[in-house]
């Protein structure tokens, strides 16, 4: 027999049986701030109605958007599996990767789900910003390997576990821009920011590059390691996980002992390649 219904903390339960959770929802609203820059008295906000289904990310909900119902909102896009880092956008308020994030997670109680370009920087139309002060800053941490001796080895390098433990998961940063974007030091004025020190962080930890100690005194001045306030931001909103402010903070204590490690490194560049000298390998 039915009796009594309760509704507590949005749960609706029949005494005497298990709580029932409130049907999903099957629509959602998404609602986009719009700009062109070459037109700006058009500042808007759209929105627009999409199915929700267990697999749809936000991305494919734009997708569906421009396709289906506005073929004039624009965005970056690419790989669809976090892997290029280009779609990053403002949902929800936080930066985060559109492919990588679930519309049925970031649809609110009221069905709406808030999409804007990347905060902190400047946008060029709808979703699409400008990136040129992060590209810049990335291209001057030099994120290459420096070898002096410019030639590709004739066998792999020979990286210990212990060293590679040392940048392992420094090296999975997709360069989205996230940690740029809400990084309030990036905003306030000129800072490598954290994707670059991240970066000069892998490069003086990596057993292959040979300018540990030149990165380490070109990151020393007053835009560089030391401008970080430790806000943590950049950590916080990181779509791979990465501890970018950890790395900003081991760069800054690499920094008291630039010379030693420089010298270690030297001494270490023999035996990378097995302790067999590189030239005497014959090509295959
Ligand atoms: S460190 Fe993380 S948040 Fe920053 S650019 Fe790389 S992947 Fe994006
Ligand atoms: S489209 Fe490549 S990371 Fe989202």
């Amino acid at each position: 027999m039915t009796n009594v219904v309760s509704h507590r903390n949005g749960f609706c339960s029949i005494l005497g049986g298990s709580p029932v959770s409130t049907p999903p929802r099957s629509t959602a609203t998404l609602v986009v701030r719009r700009f062109d820059r070459e037109r700006p008295h058009l500042l808007e906000q759209t929105e627009h109605s999409v199915s929700i289904t267990p697999n749809k990310t936000i991305l494919s909900a734009l997708l569906e958007i421009q396709a289906e119902q506005d073929s004039t909102l624009v965005f970056r896009a690419s790989c669809r599996h976090g892997a290029c880092g280009s779609c990053t956008m403002d949902i929800n308020g936080r930066p985060r990767l559109a492919c990588s994030r679930l519309l049925r997670d970031e649809v609110n109680a009221k069905g709406n789900v808030f999409i804007g370009p990347l905060a902190g920087v400047a946008v060029v139309r709808d979703l699409i910003v400008d990136l040129s002060p992060f590209w810049k800053a990335y291209r001057e941490s030099k994120p290459w390997l420096i070898r002096y001796e410019n030639r590709a080895p004739r066998r792999e390098f020979r990286v210990r576990p212990d060293e590679l433990s040392a940048f392992e998961g420094a090296d999975a940063c997709v360069l989205c821009a996230a940690c740029w974007s809400a990084c309030p030091v990036t905003r306030a004025g000129r800072f490598d920011g954290p994707h670059a020190l991240l970066k000069t962080h892998l490069r003086v930890t990596d057993p292959r590059d040979e300018s540990p100690g030149e990165r380490l005194r070109g990151v020393a001045d007053d835009f560089g390691a030391f401008r970080c306030h430790g806000v943590l931001a950049c950590a916080s909103v990181c779509p791979k996980g990465i501890d970018v402010s950890e790395a900003v903070f081991a760069l800054r204590a690499s920094m008291t002992h630039a010379k030693a490690i420089g010298e270690e490194r030297r001494e270490r560049q023999p035996s990378l390649l097995g302790n067999a000298p590189e030239n005497t390998e014959k090509e295959p």
